[in-house]
């Protein structure tokens, strides 16, 4: 069954050039509940990488073949927004299989027939584009029938094999070292295992030759699966010519089966990444332990301390400082911010010449403005702190709209929630808040406020106003003193432990009549 979603042609793509992702595959290797191809490398679900290249090449449209957790997929694809058909493959029977689901979004209009496809092993996240335009170059020069990306690695175990005709083997008209057939690792033999060339799972075919060829796989092999790769056989069988281009840097050649593999290539991507950001004119003082998503971007002269994490689509300007142990999440950061150690910061705004931290959480939806403050064990959700405005010291700020040159006194908590609904603190410009405040939203100060410190704002206050709600203090002169007099003296005359903890006991008994605040204080 197949869904057709507008096939596009973009300005780089190559005419005549189909394109089909084999995507639906078990990945039981991994051991995991969610499809192998959605395993994240640098941030970005790894089918992705390859939708990306297909949808730069492809002329004739993008056939994604989708099956284990098939929705998962397809909304992944779908939601990146790539235009591509899905195909669905109901039972996994094979790669050779995978394709041929493929063949009715190609079906169509014969004048769109395209003249070759461009066919990719969804787990492959580590090629590069450049790689496949060179393949698909030689696919041309050689007229072939099937041109593939071959690498040659030290351990070649797990891949399927390449033969290639040997000098004794020479056949007229056939070139020397020709490649023969593909032998899957567990069809092949002691001999065969000991090659070390490898089938990448990248492949040109031609337009005509695909679909007649996979028709006529068979399933008699180790795994009992229709293998794609049976079809170079069946081209040098058909006189056809099969050329193979191998990988220089082998890394691009990476199938990712396995944790370790996703691990491998999740080191490759993020060097890759940094070596990007880097030659752009980022600083990194430790490289090695900067992480950075494939989807952030970096202004240049932006300087990166150790242990610094970028993640999704996190963008950050220029001449902006992030100190160690921060992670920004989906987050847009200014020009000239400063970000002391120890952030955390999540699908919010920060603007230009902003100073974050230390121990600073945004949770989504804060906006903070130009030049304000957020300082040491802030707490910020849903809210605008204005231009030059401060939040310096263990607050707790959310759903809350504060105007410019504001100040937050330390220990300010907007009471947002009461058990059941969240509710709205509007504070003005100029707004003065003392130490230790709580605003009981609903509430709205206005502007020029001075609000006292410790004070629980419960009602609107006028522009302007002083707001001041304390219990009225009590000193009494000499009292502390006197208390200690009387401690002290009855402790030292009564050595044994038990009785001298009952002597203070009665002792402060007998003071709490007077001042209930001592035996507070004793209980401590
Ligand atoms: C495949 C190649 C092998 C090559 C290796 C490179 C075949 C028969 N073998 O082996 O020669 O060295 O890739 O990494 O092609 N898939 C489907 N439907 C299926 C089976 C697989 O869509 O029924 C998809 C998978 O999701 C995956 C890709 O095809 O994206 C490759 O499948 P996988 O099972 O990983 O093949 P390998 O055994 O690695
Ligand atoms: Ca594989």
């Amino acid at each position: 069954m197949t869904h057709s979603v507008p096939l596009n042609a973009s300005q780089f793509s190559l005419p005549g050039l189909g394109v089909i992702i084999m995507a639906a595959g078990l990945g039981k290797r991994m051991k995991s509940a969610v499809a192998k191809v959605l395993h994240p490398v640098a941030g970005r679900p790894m089918v992705l990488y390859i939708v990306d290249i297909a949808n730069r090449l492809a002329e004739q449209g993008v056939a994604v073949v989708v099956g284990h957790q098939g929705a998962d997929v397809r909304k992944a694809v779908e939601g990146a927004g790539a235009h591509v058909a899905v195909a669905e493959q109901t039972r996994q029977l094979g790669t050779g299989h995978a394709v041929l689901q493929a063949r009715s979004v190609f079906a169509g209009d014969p004048q769109r027939k395209p003249s070759r496809y461009l066919i990719l092993n969804g787990d492959t996240p580590l090629l590069t584009e450049a790689t496949v335009r060179e393949l698909l170059a030689m696919h041309e020069a050689q007229g072939a029938a099937v041109t593939l990306l071959t690498a040659v690695l030290e351990d070649a175990s797990g891949y399927g094999r390449v033969l290639r005709r040997r000098r004794d083997e020479w056949i007229q008209g056939a070139a020397d070292n020709a490649v023969q057939t593909i032998v899957e690792d567990k069809d092949a033999s002691e001999d065969e295992r000991h090659v070390r060339e490898i089938n990448v799972g990248t492949y040109v075919v031609d337009g005509e030759f695909l679909f007649p060829a996979l028709e006529k796989l068979n399933p008699r092999n180790a795994q009992g699966e229709y293998y794609l790769t049976d079809i170079v056989q069946m081209a040098v069988q058909q006189g056809r010519a099969v050329s193979a281009l191998r990988l220089r840097d082998i890394d691009e050649g990476l199938g990712i089966n396995s944790r370790v593999q996703l691990a491998e290539a999740e080191r490759v991507i993020r060097r890759r990444i940094r070596e990007r950001w880097l030659e752009a004119g980022v600083t990194m003082r430790d490289p090695a332990s900067t992480w950075i998503d494939v989807e952030v971007t970096i202004g240049c002269d932006t300087v990166l301390y150790p242990n610094v994490t970028l993640e999704g689509r996190t963008v950050i300007g220029e001449e902006t400082v992030v100190h160690s142990g921060s992670r920004i999440t989906d987050c847009i950061i200014g020009n000239r911010v400063e970000i002391l150690d120890h952030c955390i910061l999540r699908e919010s705004q920060v603007e230009e010449g902003a100073h974050l931290g230390p121990f600073v959480h945004l949770r989504p939806g804060v906006r903070v403005r130009r030049k304000a403050k957020v300082g040491n064990f802030v707490e910020m959700k849903k809210t605008e702190l204005g231009e030059g405005s401060k939040a310096n010291h263990l607050s707790y700020l959310g759903d809350a709209k504060i105007g410019a040159g504001v100040n937050i006194g330390a220990g300010t908590i907007t009471c947002n929630y009461d058990g059941w609904n969240k509710f709205q603190t509007v504070i003005g410009d100029q707004v003065f808040i003392g130490s230790d405040v709580q605003l009981i939203a609903p509430v709205t100060i206005g502007s020029g406020v001075i609000i006292a410190a410790g004070t629980t704002v419960t009602q609107d206050v006028p522009a302007d106003a002083l707001v001041l709600s304390r219990i009225p203090q009590v000193t009494r002169e000499g009292w502390a003193a006197r208390r200690r007099s009387l401690q002290s003296g009855e402790t030292a005359a009564s050595p044994p432990l038990e009785k001298s903890a009952k002597t203070v006991k009665s002792s402060t008994d007998s003071v709490k009549k007077k001042q209930p605040a001592v035996q507070r204080s004793k209980r401590r």
